[in-house]
């Protein structure tokens, strides 16, 4: 069973954000997600009772997507199938994630420019790969961590607050704010006062870049223009306020699992350390296997059907991307971990207009965090002295702690 989500301003917004996660709860959806999958590829859901994250309480009638066919379907449909039930517009102002249409396209088409594989390139080399490696050198020489609070838990808000050009020292605190923000649909209450306390924060940095802008990416943000429109103070924070948890949340999960995966599997982690050039496969194969997003929601505009399930306007359709990854005609062996599997290009960062813009930043992010641990900590396995280290989460999917021992840096 599930917790109650709960808890007083002792616990963590992040703290509180895992809980509703199901990560303390649920320790592995896929067996009930299989079964559902193979019954058929869509079927009637409680939403009230799971996934508090993307909808809180909400009673409206519901539905769950879990094959890979209707997946893309139901996401390549962006009429039929709205992104506007989102919750987050109080918490987080009117925001890119649950816009559609000529909107979305046009809110996209101005913040894109900041996510090009070129700006990328110059990012991953001059700041996100010497971030990666200040964490690992600090570990180095212990010749044991926790490779969750260490590492990966740290770096991608790091990286985040450089490329907007934050200061980067209380990073824990613009963690534990945007953690709060998608806290919305089970706390509004502290989702509202995590969004004042950041925008309180992020205001004179963003008026700031307008007067003189640099080469960061909020400086980008507030200049940009579309046939002679530009972006407001309103569009510009509400964007920044959904890019910290959108791109600090799922990259930390998404590389702790990865470490996982290979920690796991020592084979595949040999064959990764000795072949480098396998990194970005097990870096595809991670977020298929265990995707730190499990589900997506949308919303139907009008009466439709899918595959003979009738679905009427106004219902929750949850999309389960975690479903959809392991459906066994799209990828043998679906269950299985395996790096050397053929590469079809997954769901983790979801499909069609919505498609994650972050995508290959979470990418080279990963990349770059799983060589700089082959390459600075040999001899990495699993600490044999820990207890059950497992991934859990039943929306969001992590371990909550990777102990590991080797081979430390004289
Ligand atoms: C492994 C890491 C990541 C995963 C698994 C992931 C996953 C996703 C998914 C599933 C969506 C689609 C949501 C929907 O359709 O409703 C999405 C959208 C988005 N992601 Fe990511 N994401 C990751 C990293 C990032 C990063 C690093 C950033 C930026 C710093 C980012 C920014 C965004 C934004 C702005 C959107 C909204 C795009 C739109 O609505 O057009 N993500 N992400």
């Amino acid at each position: 069973m599930r917790d109650t989500i709960s808890g007083g301003p002792e616990l963590s917004a992040h703290e509180l954000f895992d809980r509703a996660a199901g990560l303390h709860s649920v320790r592995d959806p896929y067996p009930e997600l299989n079964e559902l999958r193979a019954r058929g590829g869509v079927h009637p859901f409680d939403l009230s009772r799971r996934y508090p994250i993307l909808a809180g309480a909400v009673e409206t009638p519901a539905c769950i997507v879990t094959s890979h066919r209707l997946v893309t379907r139901v996401l390549s449909d962006p009429q039929t199938f709205s992104s506007s039930a989102y919750s987050y517009k109080e918490a987080a102002g009117r925001n890119i994630l649950q816009m559609d249409g000529d909107e979305h396209a046009r809110y996209r088409a101005l913040v894109q420019r900041g996510f090009s594989r070129r700006s990328l390139e110059a990012w991953s080399n001059q700041v996100f790969a010497p971030i990666v490696e200040g964490y690992v050198e600090r570990i180095a020489p212990l010749g044991r961590a926790d490779l969750v609070a260490d590492l990966t838990f740290r770096f991608p808000i790091h990286v985040i607050a450089r490329m907007f050009a934050l200061p980067e020292d209380d990073l824990e605190t613009l963690h534990d704010w945007s953690s709060g923000i998608f806290l919305a649909p089970v706390s509004m209450e502290r989702a509202m006062q995590c969004s004042a306390e950041l925008i309180a924060f992020l205001r004179p940095f963003m008026e700031r870049r307008r007067r003189e802008p640099g080469d960061d990416l909020m400086s980008l943000l507030a200049t940009v223009e579309l046939d002679g429109e530009r972006l407001s103070d309103e569009d510009i924070l509400a964007f920044i306020m959904v890019m910290i948890p959108a791109g600090g949340e799922t990259t930390y999960r998404a590389t702790s699992n990865l470490l996982y995966a290979l920690l796991t599997h020592p084979e595949q982690l040999r064959a990764v350390r000795s072949r480098p050039g396998l990194i970005g496969a097990a870096v595809e194969e991670a977020l298929r296997w265990e995707g730190p997003i499990t589900a997506i929601l949308r919303y139907a505009m009008c009466d439709t059907e899918l595959e003979g399930f009738e679905i009427a306007a106004g219902t929750h359709v949850v999309v389960s991307l975690g479903a959809a990854s392991r459906d066994g005609s799209r990828w043998e062996r679906p269950d299985a971990f395996d790096l050397h599997r053929r590469s079809r290009p997954g769901l983790a960062f979801g499909w069609g207009t919505h498609r994650c813009l972050g995508m290959h930043l979470g990418k080279v992010e990963m990349e770059i965090a799983l060589r700089t641990v082959l390459e600075r900590l040999p001899g990495l396995r699993l600490d044999p002295d820990a207890a059950d280290v497992h991934i859990a989460g039943d929306h969001f999917r992590s371990p909550r702690s990777l102990p590991v021992r080797f081979d430390a840096a004289a």
